[in-house]
């Protein structure tokens, strides 16, 4: 079978093209490799009771100490209140951290800044975080948080 011959002009769209395509590919997936993916959805309906006697919330049991369970993030502000707020950065996943000084959270990836009700502060994360209702029982030594 003979193939037509190719113009100059056509072989260099046509390459042009095939090279735009495959740099396109490998930044995005680059781009979402680097930043751990996509922020995971949180089930919305979430109802769990924190024990502060229990060695994986001791964190929890000092002002400015924070807590990851469930997805999310639970932290003890310098007021002595408990806050809570889902953990994963809006922007592409990233576990968040607290900073107590600022009453805050922390992306570490690219820097984004969420208030202490989940609200984007500073970008490139545009979506706020999910809040979540925070019940601290002393008498008991837990906090309950749900949706
Ligand atoms: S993952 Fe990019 S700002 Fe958090």
């Amino acid at each position: 079978m003979e193939t037509a011959p190719i113009s100059r002009h056509d072989f260099f769209k046509l390459v042009g093209t095939s090279v735009g395509v495959i740099l396109l590919t490998n930044c995005s997936m680059g781009c979402s490799a680097k930043g751990g993916g996509d922020p995971t959805p949180i089930d919305r309906n979430v109802d769990f009771t924190l024990r502060l006697a229990d060695q994986a919330n001791e964190n929890l049991r000092a002002k400015g100490g924070y807590v990851i369970a469930n997805d999310i993030i639970v932290a003890q502000t310098k007021d002595g209140k408990f806050i809570a707020v889902s953990a994963s950065c809006t922007h592409e996943g990233t576990q968040l951290t607290y900073k107590v000084a600022d009453n805050q959270f922390y992306c570490p990836l690219h820097l984004s800044r969420f208030d202490s009700t989940g609200k984007v502060l500073m970008g490139p994360a545009t979506q706020a975080l999910v809040q979540f209702v925070t019940v601290a029982d002393t008498a008991a030594g837990t906090v309950r948080i749900h949706s």
